[in-house]
């Protein structure tokens, strides 16, 4: 019999037609792409599947894995960033894991200039104005913010996504990039001291990185300088960052990613102006999620021939 399959969301039709026309699986998937699977109805779904499509909304965990049991020898998710995974719990069990990258890093490239743009020229506000009255007249320096143009940009985390979020902006005649990647940490320490215009983080969330952007960072930052995130929320230390940004201490920042997410909107970040928040969306075009639907379906197919995956995580 064909190996068994569960799949925890309606992911884009690109993969689920791979896994349909392949002939190779049986699948059964959490039919809806607008709420995640309840953990209980997940828990009793896995439980004896030899593969498994997952999203960054479920966590992998221990627990998890157990209720799957001893026939799960592949996993598969939908994302680069591999945080909701238990990487040691995985490695443990012998369990292969298929990710992400590449197809994703134009569509989070652009996505990071776009949201660097609207939040240096502070147009969430702009067009608030715009719409609710605030426009009295042109003003000679109302809604003014900072230029790309002579600046500094730091990126964090010089992985494929950073070199992309490079390329993009070197255009806009940025005057000096400064490059860190998180380990070692003394590249990190000068990172921190750098005197930059904009930093741009995109490293992957690991506990190395865990809220390396905290109020040591801010406080080193320039009172105009720009703060940019869309890797996970985890890298930031959100109170620090709130801190920061209603002091003046920083003059703005963009965020793709929050913990938790959704952020509630009761959270004091929405409070401020200067804090655009976007709802995760940095792969979110068309052609890049049905990219990585496929990638995750031939993935999961790859590792349950016992093939070589497309791309594999390193375990
Ligand atoms: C998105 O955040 C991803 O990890 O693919
Ligand atoms: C701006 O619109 C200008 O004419 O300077």
């Amino acid at each position: 019999t064909l190996p068994r399959v569960y799949i925890t969301r309606q992911i884009p039709p690109e993969g689920l037609k791979i896994l349909r026309e392949s002939g190779q699986v049986q699948f059964e998937l959490w039919d809806s792409d607008d709420v995640p699977v309840p953990r209980k109805e997940l828990l009793q779904k896995v439980k004896g599947v030899d593969g498994l499509v997952c999203v960054l909304t479920e966590k992998i965990d221990t627990e998890l894995l157990d209720a799957a049991g001893p026939n799960l020898k592949v996993l598969s998710t939908m994302s680069v960033g591999f945080d909701h995974l238990s990487l040691e719990e995985l490695k443990k069990r012998g369990i292969r894991v298929g990710y992400t990258p590449d197809v994703l890093t134009n569509s989070v490239a652009e996505l990071t200039v776009a949201l660097l743009l609207t939040t240096s020229r502070r147009l969430i506000e702009a067009t608030h104005e715009a719409k609710t009255g605030g426009w009295g007249t042109w003003r000679t320096l109302w809604l003014c913010g900072h230029e790309l143009a002579g600046s500094t940009v730091g990126i964090l985390g010089l992985g494929r996504i950073g070199v992309a979020i490079a390329e993009r902006l070197a255009p806009f005649k940025v005057k000096k990039f400064i490059y860190a990647d998180v380990a070692p940490r003394p590249e990190l320490a000068s990172v921190i001291n750098a005197e930059y215009d904009f930093l741009s983080v995109c490293c992957a969330l690991t506990p190395e990185t865990k809220e390396i952007c905290n109020k040591d960072l801010f406080s080193k930052m320039k009172n105009t300088s720009i703060f940019i995130n869309t890797s996970r929320g985890g890298v930031v230390n959100q109170e620090d960052l709130y801190e920061a940004l209603s002091t003046g201490q920083i003059a703005g920042a963009g965020l793709d990613v929050t913990v938790p997410e959704p952020l509630p909107t009761s959270h004091p970040l929405f409070t401020l102006k200067n804090c655009v928040i976007l709802p995760h969306i940095a792969s979110a075009s068309y052609a890049t999620r049905n990219n990585m639907s496929a990638l995750a379906a031939n993935n999961l197919l790859l590792g349950l021939r016992g093939e070589p995956m497309i791309k594999e995580l390193k375990l």
